[in-house]
């Protein structure tokens, strides 16, 4: 994959969330397929992958929820072409793309969604929980919201190929701050899962009424 310029003037980028080189992202995150089996995602789901980047996640998402359907939102275009190119190249089931803001995907996708991945963004998000509220709208009840995060540690400590790697340090949330942030939306926090070296998921089930910014209930 060529790399790709990321335009972080875009309106509604989020803070510090420009997508990382392949080098150090491919050894950081050399077995996407077993990360997303151990957060739940399973054959015949609808899932989204929300802040896609150039698709890391995205193509073995395909792959692992065939039959069902994968989505893949980002704000870049740039981002979204070249998810597509590396959802192809991977020869990965197709999937449906979307250029947009994360935070208004709720006025795009109705509630029949499985499992939503938020990987390595939340924490640049201004208002998560309204993030988190989008996401409750396109979900069923019972759906999945995965966030998956850098751990509250110092970014001197979290070394890629020798180099301090991931947003500041001050940026960085605990799972307890995630539960905070995302609870109010009307989601149960299901499970930390450790994902070895830097990170952990969070693990959201739906489990209440969530409302769309149109105000209706859903
Ligand atoms: C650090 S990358 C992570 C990509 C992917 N989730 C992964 O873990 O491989 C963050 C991505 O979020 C996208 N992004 C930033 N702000 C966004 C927004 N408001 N709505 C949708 N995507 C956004 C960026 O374009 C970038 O591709």
């Amino acid at each position: 994959m060529k790399r790709v310029m990321q335009d972080t003037s875009l309106k509604g980028f989020f803070k510090a969330t420009s997508m990382a080189d392949m080098d150090w992202w491919s050894a950081l995150w050399s077995e996407p397929e077993a990360v997303l089996r151990k957060v739940g995602l399973r054959p015949g789901m609808k899932a989204v992958d929300l802040c896609c980047g150039y698709g890391w996640f995205t193509a073995p998402m395909a792959r692992m929820a065939a039959p069902g359907q994968v989505i893949g939102v980002d704000i870049d275009p740039a981002m979204i072409e070249a998810a597509r190119q590396h959802v192809q190249e991977q020869g990965a089931p197709e999937c449906r793309w979307i250029t947009g803001d994360a935070g208004e995907i709720d006025r795009q996708l109705s509630g029949n969604v499985d499992f939503i991945l938020v990987a390595n963004v939340f924490h640049g998000v201004p208002d998560r929980t309204a993030l988190a509220r989008s996401a409750a709208t396109c979900l069923k009840k019972g759906g999945q919201l995965v966030i998956i995060n850098w751990h509250a540690l110092p970014r001197e400590e979290t070394r890629v190929l020798g180099e301090p790697r991931g947003p500041l340090t001050e940026l960085r949330m605990t799972p307890e701050q995630t539960r905070q942030d995302v609870e109010p939306a009307g989601f149960r926090l299901h499970e930390i899962i450790e994902l070895k070296p830097y990170h952990y998921a969070a693990v959201f089930l739906k489990d209440q009424e969530a409302t769309s910014h149109d105000g209706k209930s859903t």
